[in-house]
C-alpha cells in the first residue's frame, strides 16, 4: 500500500481551488510559489493577482525597473525575493532564449530558486517526478513517519527529501505534491490536527502513539532582536519632503524611508527620540516639530521592530541642507515609492485623521 493510494483520492475530493492550480504556466506557478513563501494563501492571492497583471510575462518583468518591482511586493516583506524574480526573469531572457527551463537543475540554478520551488515548478508545470518539501510537507512527513530530528537541522532536511521522493507518485507528481502540501494545510496542522478526517491515519506514527504534539521535532528557540528606529518626516514650506534609499547591506534593501536615527536601546522618553533626531540629522534651529507617533511595531520571526515618526515643519526662510543621499520630492507623490510595512502602515494610519 502506498501513501498516495490514500492521499490522491483525498485531495481530489477536498482540495481548495486556487487560481494557480489546473494550470500549467511554468512562470504563474514560479510568481505564486514566490509569494506563497511569504504570506499564506488568502492575502497571497491579492498580491499574485497584482504583479500578474502587472507583469504577465517573463519578458515584462525582466524588462520592468526594479522599482516598479518593488512596489508590487510592497507590503509582503523579504524584498530579495522580488528583486531574484526580476534577476531571474533576465537570466531566463539571456540563457534560455526566454523560455522557461524544464530541467530541475536548470530551474534550480535561477536566482532565488531552491530546492522546494524548482520541485514546485518541475512539477507543476512540467509534470516532473520531484518532491516538495515544504514546512507543511515536513509536517506530514514527520508525523507519518516519526522523524526524530527537527525540520532545519542537516539529517532532519536530507531524510525529508529522501522521504519524499520515494513515496511519491510515479506518474502523478504534481498530484501527489499538491496533496500533500493540502493536507499539512487543512488537517495536519501544527496544533490541535484534525486526525479522525486525516486519510493517513490508519499509517501514522504519531497518531498511533498519541504524539502528533511531539512531532514534528521542535528545535531551540532563537533569541530575538530588537532594533528602535526614529524616523523624521521633514516638510518643506512648498510641499516637499525627504527620503533615503536604503543600501543592500541590511533589511529592507533597495526600499526607501524617511530620514532615519537608529537608537541603541528603547528610549525612554519622546523627548530623548526628538534629542537623537536633531543631533544626527542636523536640522535647523528654527524647525517646528507637530507630531510624534508610535511605537509602530513590526513583528517578524527573530526581529521585532519599533518605528516612532516625527513630524518636522521647516519655516520658509531655512536653508536647510539636507544629506546628499537623500532625495527630495513632492509630498504628493510619496505613493509612488515602495516603503516598508512599518511605514505604510504609519502612512495609512496619518490618511484617517
Ligand atoms: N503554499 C505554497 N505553495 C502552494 C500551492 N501551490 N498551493 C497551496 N498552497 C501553497
Amino acid at each position: 500500500m502506498h501513501i498516495y493510494q490514500f492521499l490522491l483520492p483525498w485531495y481530489l475530493k477536498n482540495k481548495r481551488d486556487l487560481p494557480w492550480r489546473n494550470i500549467s504556466n511554468p512562470y504563474y506557478i514560479w510568481v505564486s510559489e514566490i509569494v506563497l513563501q511569504q504570506t499564506r494563501v488568502n492575502q497571497g492571492l491579492e498580491y499574485y493577482n497584482k504583479f500578474i497583471a502587472r507583469f504577465p510575462n517573463i519578458q515584462s518583468l525582466a524588462e520592468a525597473s526594479e522599482d516598479d518591482v518593488l512596489k508590487h511586493w510592497e507590503g509582503l516583506g523579504y524584498y530579495s525575493r522580488a528583486r531574484n524574480l526580476k534577476h531571474a526573469a533576465s537570466d531566463i531572457m539571456n540563457r534560455f532564449d526566454g523560455k522557461f527551463p524544464e530541467e530541475y537543475e536548470q530551474i534550480l540554478s535561477l536566482k532565488g530558486v531552491g530546492p522546494y520551488t524548482a520541485a514546485a515548478i518541475a512539477s507543476f508545470a512540467f509534470g516532473k517526478k520531484h518532491a516538495v518539501v515544504d514546512g507543511n510537507v515536513y509536517r506530514v512527513l514527520a508525523r507519518v513517519y516519526g522523524i526524530e530530528h527537527t525540520s532545519d537541522s542537516s539529517q532532519g532536511k536530507k531524510i525529508g527529501f529522501q522521504l519524499a521522493n520515494e513515496i511519491i507518485h510515479p506518474n502523478e507528481p504534481a498530484l501527489h505534491n499538491q496533496g500533500m502540501m493540502e493536507l499539512g494545510a487543512l488537517v495536519c496542522t501544527p496544533v490541535n490536527p484534525l486526525c479522525e478526517a486525516c486519510p493517513l491515519s490508519t499509517v501514522c506514527f504519531a497518531y498511533k502513539h498519541t504524539q502528533t504534539d511531539r512531532f514534528p521535532l521542535k528545535g531551540a528557540k532563537k533569541s530575538i532582536q530588537e532594533r528602535f528606529l526614529a524616523y523624521a518626516q521633514i516638510y518643506t514650506s512648498d510641499g516637499f519632503t525627504f527620503i533615503n534609499r536604503r543600501g543592500s547591506e541590511d533589511i529592507w534593501a533597495g526600499l526607501y524611508e524617511f530620514p532615519l536615527v537608529e537608537l541603541a536601546s528603547r528610549p525612554d522618553s519622546e523627548l530623548q527620540i526628538l534629542e537623537k533626531l536633531n543631533e544626527e540629522l542636523n536640522l535647523p534651529e528654527s524647525i517646528v516639530i507637530t507630531n510624534i507617533h508610535g511605537p509602530f511595531k513590526h513583528i517578524l520571526t527573530h526581529r521585532h521592530l519599533f518605528g516612532w515618526f516625527v513630524s518636522v515643519k521647516l519655516s520658509e526662510d531655512t536653508a536647510f541642507m539636507p544629506n546628499k543621499k537623500w532625495e527630495r520630492i513632492p509630498v504628493d507623490s510619496l505613493t509612488e515609492y515602495a516603503f516598508p510595512r512599518l511605514i505604510t502602515r504609519y502612512l495609512d494610519s496619518e490618511k484617517k485623521d
